[in-house]
């Protein structure tokens, strides 16, 4: 249920959000012309990762602060988002999931030109869905994103949905040395031709381990965006049962994930709805188990003692609005196919270095050889590897009729993970190894497992040239990208 009045709003005055509610509302649309400002200054900054106490480590940071701070933009409102750029080197700042003009996506060298040190660059869009997304650098992504450069970008639906707690976590890995620094080495060709640069501490709004204070008998919404440049998640609730309302910002049927899991790839987010069903002064874990025999505890939900809000459980979550997204004609789509390849152990045909990949199974990898070496790509899209940030010169994968469906087929032909994203657009997930995708979802970010095939089909209504890539920072870097055109 959605709680629309203050008859439902919690005493504790958690919300102070829904608790304007009543007098805002007939605002909304006043303001709704107005132009909401924010600026964001990428720098050098310190950030303290394991608790108050420890020792501060050096990072990059958005406005000072990892993560950056929490963007609460409103559905249909124009927003004009200033980036300066006080790094020693380009940047540029993608808002992912987010569908806008072209011109607005961050990619330097193929939409924009980059921020270089010094300089600022001014973002305008009007975010068309309400949802969660997260904004991150386009520039030497791996590095970038790798030193903490990331934030949470909440969209408010237009009408509000309230909740007693409205939570955002915003997950990242960190690949730390033993005095507490990040770690170099960045893009190691094992790292490229592997799983990617998995780190050795996550933290959950940039501290470890961190308690989340809940109340008895609230409920709760949970926003989960992984910003880890490559580390997997499968988050369980211990004591709860999370309902997913939404995947990648765009609402779904409420469900529960299978086996009570939650999985969230690099660049992925989850909506989910928790009914604060423990004890008063309890303590619940939230544990990641993805990696066999590396369990974790991400965090943990501390109860405060106050009795329960609520003397009896509320009913069923109901599905959130739907954004207005653009249904695909699936009898008059145009077909495409995405084959990855590559990677350590993959088996595939990688153009280029399809001789080095064959035999490779099995043997030592110490001092061999291997894809990603000396920059040599890892990875292909349909044969062709596209390195690093140069998108400039580039030919499309594949051009598209404006306004068009196209039914995209991805195949993973390797031996890993990877979570594919599209820029500019929501795929609308049809089916995956042949099996039809239940809760009509729609992704920005589609997770394939080593030899999956997935079906997705989306209309190609924004004009521009796109990003298609892996997630995984590493394997884009290394060949896991392309680009398609929408004219
Ligand atoms: Cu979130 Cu091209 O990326
Ligand atoms: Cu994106
Ligand atoms: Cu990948």
């Amino acid at each position: 249920m959605h709680f629309r009045s203050n008859r439902f709003l919690s005493r504790r005055g958690f919300l102070a959000v829904a608790a304007g509610v009543a007098m805002s509302r007939p605002m909304r649309s006043a303001r709704a012309s107005a132009v909401d400002e924010r600026t964001l200054r990428a720098a050098p900054g310190q950030a303290r990762l394991t608790g108050a106490d420890s020792a501060p480590t050096p990072t990059w940071a958005y406005n000072g602060t990892v993560p950056g701070p929490v963007l609460r933009l409103r559905q249909g409102q124009p927003v004009r988002i200033t980036v300066e750029n006080s790094l020693a080197e380009d940047t540029t700042v993608h808002w992912h999931g987010i569908r806008l003009p072209n011109a607005m996506d961050g990619v330097p060298g193929l939409t924009q030109p980059p921020i270089a040190p010094g300089t600022s660059f001014t973002y305008e869009f009007t975010p068309p869905d309400a949802g969660t997304f997260w904004y991150h650098p386009h520039a030497d992504g791996l590095v970038q994103l790798g030193r903490g450069l990331a934030g949470a970008l909440i969209v408010e639906e237009a009408e509000l949905v309230a909740f007693d707690r409205d939570l955002i976590w915003l997950l990242q890995d960190w690949r730390l040395a033993a005095d507490g620094r990040i770690a170099g080495g960045f893009g190691s060709a094992m790292d490229a031709s592997m799983s990617g640069r998995v780190g050795n501490l996550v933290t959950v709004n940039g501290s470890a381990s961190a308690d989340q204070s809940v109340g008895a008998g609230e409920r709760i919404r949970l926003r989960l965006a992984n910003a880890a440049l490559a580390r997997m998640m499968a988050l369980r609730f211990e004591g709860h049962r999370p309902v997913i309302l939404a995947i990648d910002g765009q609402p779904c049927e409420p469900h529960e994930p299978e086996d009570s899991r939650l999985v969230l790839a690099p660049a992925m987010r989850v909506d989910i709805v928790i009914d604060m069903l423990g004890e008063p002064g309890g303590r619940y874990r939230v544990i990641d188990d993805f990696y066999d025999g590396l369990a974790y505890t991400l965090a943990t939900l501390a109860y405060d003692k106050a009795p329960p809000l609520r003397a009896h459980p509320l009913d069923a979550p109901a599905a959130l609005p739907r954004n207005p997204l653009p249904e695909p004609d699936l009898a008059n789509a145009v077909r495409q196919e995405i084959v990855l390849q590559g990677g350590m152990m993959g088996g595939g045909k990688l153009a280029g270095v399809g001789g080095m990949m064959s035999g490779m199974m099995g043997m030592n990898m110490k001092g061999m050889a291997m894809p990603g070496m000396n920059g040599t790509p890892a990875w292909a899209i349909n044969g062709v590897s596209m390195t690093g940030d140069g998108h400039a010169g580039m030919a499309p994968q594949f051009t598209l009729r404006r306004g068009v469906t196209c039914h995209l087929t991805i195949r993973n032909e390797t031996a890993w993970w990877h979570p594919m994203h599209v820029h500019g657009f929501s795929l609308s997930v049809l089916s995956r190894n042949g099996s039809p995708v239940p809760h009509r979802q729609w992704q920005d970010t589609v997770l394939l497992a080593p030899k999956d095939t997935v079906e997705c089909a989306f209309v190609a209504d924004n004009p521009g040239d796109w990003m298609l890539h892996c997630h995984v920072a590493d394997h884009q870097m290394a060949g896991l990208m392309t680009v398609f055109r929408v004219t």
